[in-house]
């Protein structure tokens, strides 16, 4: 897919998932603003770009940004998008995924899984959507999860907020169409990054994800890269509110 020219900007992009589908893009064209809080994975995923050329690590620019101080990031968001004149693609990747019986949650932890997982979303379409909407065109990709499906227990403010972005995608692609933006999610499987790592028993968990799967092989960072891209190309220009799941064939709906 051909993003030459493109702006983007990515939250949790120094993660598992986001550091592959931020040089994704950034080999494909974009320019990419990497959102992600830890500066320290932020260097990692500049160095992940070594062998990248020039042009392309020119392209990549981290942003070190929290998405649990929500007033910040709006400021901080509004001055980036004057700086960049907007953008053209946002997806909204970060999350956290505390694991424990509902129980022991505290209101204030299920509120800050809901604030940097959903809310903050929220402030990002927000940021971006009077460049959008004065082009008349953009692309906005949210992550959601396998585990909105049900199947795995202990993940209620992780899966709630998961919930909360489904709505979200929904409600936005109706209320943006009309602008010529479209709002879809990706929703991945089971994928070895750091969150596969709450897990106990990780060959267990591999025998589990693979029976589940349909195909049988684990899920490559790159995978998620390429529905992404697609997503943010023309040729999807005529799906919104739509959910890809990326899962190997796990849910079929
Ligand atoms: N890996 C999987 O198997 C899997 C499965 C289903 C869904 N997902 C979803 O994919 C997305 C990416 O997951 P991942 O596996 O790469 O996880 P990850 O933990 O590797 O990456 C998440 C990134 O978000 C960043 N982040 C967390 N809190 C932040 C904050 N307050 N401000 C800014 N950045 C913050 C982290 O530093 C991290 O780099 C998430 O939305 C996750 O829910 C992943």
């Amino acid at each position: 897919m051909n993003m030459n020219g493109k702006k983007m900007l990515i939250t949790g992009a120094a993660g598992g998932l986001g550091s592959t589908v931020s040089w994704a893009f950034a080999r494909a064209g974009a320019t990419v603003y990497a959102l992600d809080h830890d500066a320290e994975k932020g260097n990692r995923l500049l160095a992940l770009g070594s062998a990248e050329s020039p042009e392309c690590i020119a392209r990549m620019h981290f942003v070190r940004g929290d998405l649990s101080d929500l007033s910040t990031l709006r400021t901080q968001l509004d001055a980036l998008m004057v700086q960049a004149d907007g953008i053209d693609v946002l997806i909204n990747n970060a999350a956290i995924y505390p694991s424990k019986p509902i129980e022991a949650y505290s209101i204030e932890e299920h509120q800050l899984v809901q604030r940097v997982n959903a809310d903050a979303a929220l402030v990002c379409v927000q940021a971006a959507l009077p460049f959008m909407k004065r082009r008349q065109t953009g692309r906005i990709i949210n992550v959601l999860s396998i585990t909105l499906h049900g199947g795995w227990a202990d993940l209620l403010p992780y899966v709630t907020s998961k919930g909360a972005l489904l709505g979200m995608t929904r409600a936005l692609a109706r209320e943006l169409g009309r602008d010529g933006i479209t709002v879809n999610a990706v929703s991945p499987g089971a994928f070895p990054t750091d969150a596969e790592k709450i897990h106990p028993d990780p060959e267990g968990y591999q025998r589990f994800v693979l029976d589940h799967q349909a195909i049988k092989r684990r899920g490559r960072p790159q995978d998620i890269a390429d529905a992404m891209l697609f997503l943010a190309s023309e040729q999807a220009s005529f799906m919104t509110g739509q959910t890809l799941n990326v899962d190997g064939g796990w849910v079929m709906d």
